[in-house]
């Protein structure tokens, strides 16, 4: 609940998009030596997306965000703040939220992107409540995008069998209508394990030249036991604290929206707590791990089909490269 009394941040319109291409694991099995069974008894995924050559990742923010704006009845231009969480920038800078006010024509906003790898879109959604929570503007725009298909190493089975692109935005708006919104949210960070899960070329440590191409320096690269591990602890870790936070227990949690990394580690936290797998959003075995739009994506898709009602409690939990983690819970939909 904000920390001022009488009003409160809420989403009030999701939006979502994912490019047409379909990759499907037995596509992959054509060019590396993988297979379907491995990869969907490993990770859960079937199939991910692939943007076309000429979509950057702000193309894909703008529909995403057009979408949400258009279900919460909102005009681009009543945007104050454009934040876009991403490790796939369209540039180094300008940011890609310059980018996607442009194309949405949100002349009013101002526009940041946030690098926090697949804690990106709650790190980037904790930052806009406070802006609206503090008064200096009253609608922002939290988008998830990525084009990982980018920084894959398509010789790496190790890796790209994870991957796909897509992209989710999220409406927020302070509220005086005594519903409560975002209740609590946590978040860390543990730069002490930044090596297993990187892209070691393209900055300042590592520009780009002929060497750091041939060692495909500018591909992803991780450690995915080691990454499984802590994904599983700070994951619950983020949750507990944030429901204790917020004072509310597992049992008042009616939605989970966790980042989707890997079905393996999607159970381990249900299993962790009261097994019950049905109450999280699950979109990987069709999209994969998409880092930022993991979750936004999957929270669009399930206000649409109407699984997250009005009252209801919303956990969001995600873990990604840095490391970064963090969890928020709210109570969905007020105010329109
Ligand atoms: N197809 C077939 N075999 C494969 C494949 C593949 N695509 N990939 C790896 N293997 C092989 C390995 O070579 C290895 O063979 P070996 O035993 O002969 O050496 C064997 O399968 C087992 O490999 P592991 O890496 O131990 O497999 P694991 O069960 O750990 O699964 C995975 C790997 C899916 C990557 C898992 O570790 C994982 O999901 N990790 C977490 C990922 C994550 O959470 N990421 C979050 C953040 S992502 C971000 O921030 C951008």
């Amino acid at each position: 609940m904000s920390e001022h009394s009488g009003h409160s941040v809420a989403i009030v319109g999701t939006g979502s998009y994912l490019p047409s291409k379909v990759l499907t694991n037995d596509d992959l099995s054509k060019i590396i030596d993988t297979t379907d069974e491995w990869i969907q008894s490993r990770t859960g995924i079937c199939e991910r997306r692939i943007a076309a050559d000429d979509e950057a990742t702000s193309d894909m923010c703008a529909v995403a965000a057009t979408r949400a704006l258009e279900q919460a009845g909102v005009a681009a231009e009543e945007v104050g703040l454009i934040i876009v969480a991403t490790v796939t920038p369209d540039m180094v800078f300008p940011s890609t939220a310059c980018f996607v006010q442009h194309k949405i024509g949100a002349s009013n906003a101002f526009c940041f992107d946030i690098e926090a790898a697949c804690s990106g879109f709650l790190f980037s959604l904790d930052t806009a409540r406070r802006f609206l929570d503090g008064g200096s503007v009253e609608t922002a725009l939290v988008i998830g995008g990525e084009k990982l298909s980018t920084v894959t190493d398509w010789e790496d089975r190790a890796t790209c069998v994870l991957f796909g692109d897509g992209a989710g935005a999220a409406v927020l708006q302070r509220k005086t209508n005594n519903g409560r919104g975002i209740l609590e949210s946590v978040a860390g960070s543990d730069g002490g394990l930044a090596h297993l899960l990187n892209i070691p070329g393209g900055g300042s440590r590592n520009p780009t030249t002929k060497e750091t191409i041939d060692q495909r320096l500018q591909y992803m690269k991780m450690a995915g036991n080691e990454v499984f591990k802590h994904a599983v602890r700070c994951m619950c870790d983020a949750a507990t604290k944030v429901l204790e936070k917020a004072n509310l227990t597992w049992d008042d949690v009616t939605w989970v929206v966790p980042h989707q990394a890997n079905m393996r580690i999607i159970n381990a936290i249900a299993n962790r707590f009261d097994g019950n797998i049905d109450k999280f959003c699950i979109n990987l075995n069709r999209y994969g791990n998409m880092s930022g739009a993991s979750v936004p994506v999957a929270l669009d898709e399930s206000v649409r089909d109407g699984r997250i009602k009005p009252g209801d409690i919303v956990l969001f939990v995600a873990f990604g490269g840095g490391f970064t983690w963090g969890a928020t819970v709210m109570e969905w939909g007020h105010g329109k």
